[in-house]
């Protein structure tokens, strides 16, 4: 199968950090890929250079320029303006017209639970409603990968499974998943396999299952921790 994304050898450095080194990565359309680790172990960094906003100083990154992609942050970014023109506005960037953008805006707020605000602020909605109108916003320019960096992490519970819900929606009608997560649950409720990361490093590369019911112990302690949910 082709890949839809394919790091090799790829290393990181912010002054005298090195945040990732060595990395290969490779990733096939369909797969929900989880990425794992303790805080600073290199999962935000791996995400911005699968979505090109940091360029890896070593290795390489190869990619269909024609694979359309987007990414989510654990807090969404919106502007102070309506929730259907932050969607529009997204669609506007990538060259729609506006009146299209508009109009466009609506189905994508309507799949995510939220035509209904679509004439409010978008600074005025909930933490939840704001993550998911994120969604609405890349679920509007229909990627073929989306990357999400820990886009849970500052929800409830409530917020939290109706967006676990969305990207298992997505994922079930094709698109291809790339998340940052620091919760074990979600992991296995939403992976189909599992990169996790120690020191800029991948340690494991596996199928979920494999990972968590594996000897994975003998790898790294933090590993251990991390399968027996005692991380994070
Ligand atoms: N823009 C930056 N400037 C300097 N150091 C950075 C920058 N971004 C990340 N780092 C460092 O790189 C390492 C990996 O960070 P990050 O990718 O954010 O890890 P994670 O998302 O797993 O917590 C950390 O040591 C972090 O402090
Ligand atoms: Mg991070």
């Amino acid at each position: 199968m082709s890949a839809l994304l394919q790091l090799k050898n790829v290393g990181v450095r912010f002054g005298a950090v090195q945040a990732l080194s060595q990395v290969d990565l490779r990733i096939a359309p369909g797969e929900r890929v989880a990425l794992i680790g303790a805080n600073g172990s290199g999962k935000s960094t791996l995400l911005r250079v699968l979505h090109g906003l940091v360029k890896p100083a070593a290795g390489s990154l190869l990619r269909d320029p024609s694979t359309r992609q987007a990414m989510l942050f654990q807090r969404p970014f919106m502007l102070a303006t309506t929730a259907q023109n932050n969607v529009a506005l997204g669609l506007w960037i990538r060259g729609a017209r506006w009146r299209d953008a508009r109009a466009q805006a609506l189905p994508a707020l309507a799949r995510v639970g939220l035509l209904e605000q679509a004439g409010r602020n978008a600074r005025a909605l909930s933490g939840g409603q704001q993550q998911r109108l994120a969604l609405a916003r890349a679920w509007g320019l229909q990627p073929a990968m989306l990357l999400l960096d820990e886009p849970t992490s500052s929800l409830d519970p409530h917020a939290k499974r109706e967006v676990e819900h969305l990207m298992e929606a997505f994922a079930a009608g094709g698109m291809t998943l790339v998340f940052a997560s620091h919760n074990l649950g979600q992991v296995k409720r939403i992976a189909t396999r599992v990169v996790y990361l120690e020191q800029g490093r991948v340690l494991a590369d596996l199928p979920v299952r494999e990972f968590f019911e594996g000897p994975l112990g003998a790898t790294s302690r933090e590993a251990d921790l991390f399968v027996r949910g005692e991380l994070g």
